[in-house]
C-alpha cells in the first residue's frame, strides 16, 4: 500500500515516464493513473471542464460528438456498479464505442494471464481502457503493455480511485460555491474522512486531491482501520468524532469494506456504530452548510443512519450525477479530438 505522495508541479495528465507535456494537445494517448498525475493546476483544469459536460448532461438529448469513432473499453476484475456505469454513460455521451469486459465471464476463467488478455483486447483497436482491478499498481503494470491506448484507473486494491476524488472534489466546490474565494478551490475548507481508511483507495486519493487544493484533511477512525504508517500522509487523525463534526465542512463517510478485512478489525459493527457511525443525533453537531459524502456503496445503518443520506447536507446522489460529467471530462482530456462540444 502506497502512501499519498505530495502532488507533484503543472497540470497535464501524466505521459508514461513524466515528460511533464501539458495542454490538451499534448495530452492525447496520457493515462490517468493517480490524483498525483494531475496536479492542483491539472485537477482545476479537470473541473472547469467538468462544467461544461454537466451542461451537456442536462440537454435534452445529453450527447455530443467529441468521441466519434473512439472505442473505450471498461475491464473490470472487481464487482462495481457506479463506477463502471459511470464512466460507460460518460463514453457514449462523448458518442464514443462501448465495449465491456467482465473477469468473471472471460476466458480468465481458462487460465488466459491478464497481460494476454491486454493485448488481445488492444489488438482490437481501442483507444482507451478503463481498468479496475483487486491488485494495488494494475492499471501501471496495464498502461506498460499497451502502445497506443490511454488507460485510466477505476480502482486498484486499496490504492487509488482518482475519478472518485475529482467527482468528490468537484461536488464540494460547486455545492459549497467556493469558487472566488481562495487561490484554490478547496482553500480552507476541513474535511473529516471517517472510517475505513486503511482498506479505502478513495481515502487515498481523496487526501492527495483534497490537499492539493487548499484544504485540510482530518482522518477520524479507529487505530485497527488506519494504515500502518501514516507517515507522509499530510493529515491530522483524531478519534473522537464527536469533537470533529462541529468544525468540519465536510464529513466524508467511507464504506467498512469487510471484503478486504482478513481478520477482525473491529470488536463488533454495532460498537463501531455507536463511535463512529454518523447517527442522527450526530448528525445535529455538523454545522448548517456542512456536507454528508459517500463513495457509495452505502452500508445504511452502519457506517451512515438508515435515515441520514436523506438529510440536508447529503450530497451522496449529486456524488453519482457529477460522476457522469467528471468522467466525460477525463475521457475528452485524454483522447479529445479538439471538435466542438456541438449537439450530437
Ligand atoms: C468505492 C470503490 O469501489 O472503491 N466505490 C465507488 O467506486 N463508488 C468505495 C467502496 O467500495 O467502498
Amino acid at each position: 500500500v502506497i502512501a499519498p505522495r505530495p502532488a507533484p508541479g503543472p497540470a497535464a495528465l501524466r505521459r508514461p515516464g513524466g515528460d511533464g507535456a501539458s495542454g490538451p494537445a499534448a495530452m492525447a494517448r496520457s493515462h490517468l493513473l493517480s490524483v498525483a498525475d494531475l496536479g492542483a493546476d491539472g485537477i482545476e483544469e479537470v473541473l472547469r471542464l467538468t462544467d461544461t459536460f454537466v451542461e451537456v448532461s442536462g440537454r435534452s438529448i445529453p450527447r455530443v460528438p467529441a468521441l466519434r469513432g473512439r472505442t473505450v473499453v471498461s475491464l473490470f476484475f472487481e464487482d462495481s456498479t457506479r463506477t463502471r456505469l459511470s464512466f460507460e454513460t460518460a463514453a457514449r455521451r462523448l458518442s464514443a464505442d462501448v465495449m465491456t469486459f467482465s473477469a468473471a465471464s472471460s476466458s480468465l476463467t481458462k487460465g488466459e494471464s491478464l497481460r494476454d488478455t491486454v493485448e488481445t483486447i488492444e489488438a482490437m483497436g481501442v483507444d482507451a481502457m478503463v481498468v479496475r482491478h483487486g491488485g494495488a499498481g494494475v492499471p501501471w503494470q496495464v498502461a506498460g503493455w499497451v502502445d497506443d491506448v490511454a488507460v485510466v484507473n477505476a480502482g486498484d486494491g486499496a490504492h487509488e480511485h482518482p475519478t472518485q476524488a475529482l467527482l468528490d472534489c468537484y461536488t464540494i466546490a460547486r455545492t459549497l460555491d467556493t469558487a472566488g474565494t481562495g487561490r484554490r478551490c478547496l482553500d480552507g475548507l476541513r474535511i473529516a474522512i471517517v472510517g475505513d481508511v486503511r482498506n479505502s483507495r478513495v481515502a487515498r486519493s481523496d487526501v492527495l486531491a483534497f490537499t492539493a487544493l487548499g484544504a485540510s484533511v482530518v482522518l477520524v477512525a479507529p487505530p485497527t482501520l488506519l494504515p500502518a504508517s501514516l507517515s507522509g500522509w499530510p493529515v491530522e487523525v483524531s478519534h473522537d468524532l464527536d469533537a470533529v463534526l462541529p468544525t468540519a465542512d465536510v464529513v466524508y463517510l467511507l464504506r467498512l469494506q469487510r471484503e478486504r478485512m482478513h481478520e477482525a478489525l473491529l470488536p463488533s459493527l454495532r460498537e463501531y456504530t455507536a463511535t463512529y457511525g454518523l447517527t442522527r443525533e450526530r448528525a445535529r453537531l455538523l454545522g448548517p452548510r456542512s456536507l454528508i459524502m459517500h463513495p457509495g456503496p452505502v452500508n445504511r445503518g452502519v457506517e451512515v443512519a438508515a435515515e441520514v443520506a436523506e438529510l440536508t447536507g447529503s450530497v451522496i446522489t449529486r456524488q453519482v450525477a457529477n460522476g457522469v460529467a467528471v468522467r466525460m471530462a477525463v475521457l475528452y482530456l485524454l483522447l479529445g479530438s479538439g471538435v466542438q462540444l456541438a449537439v450530437a
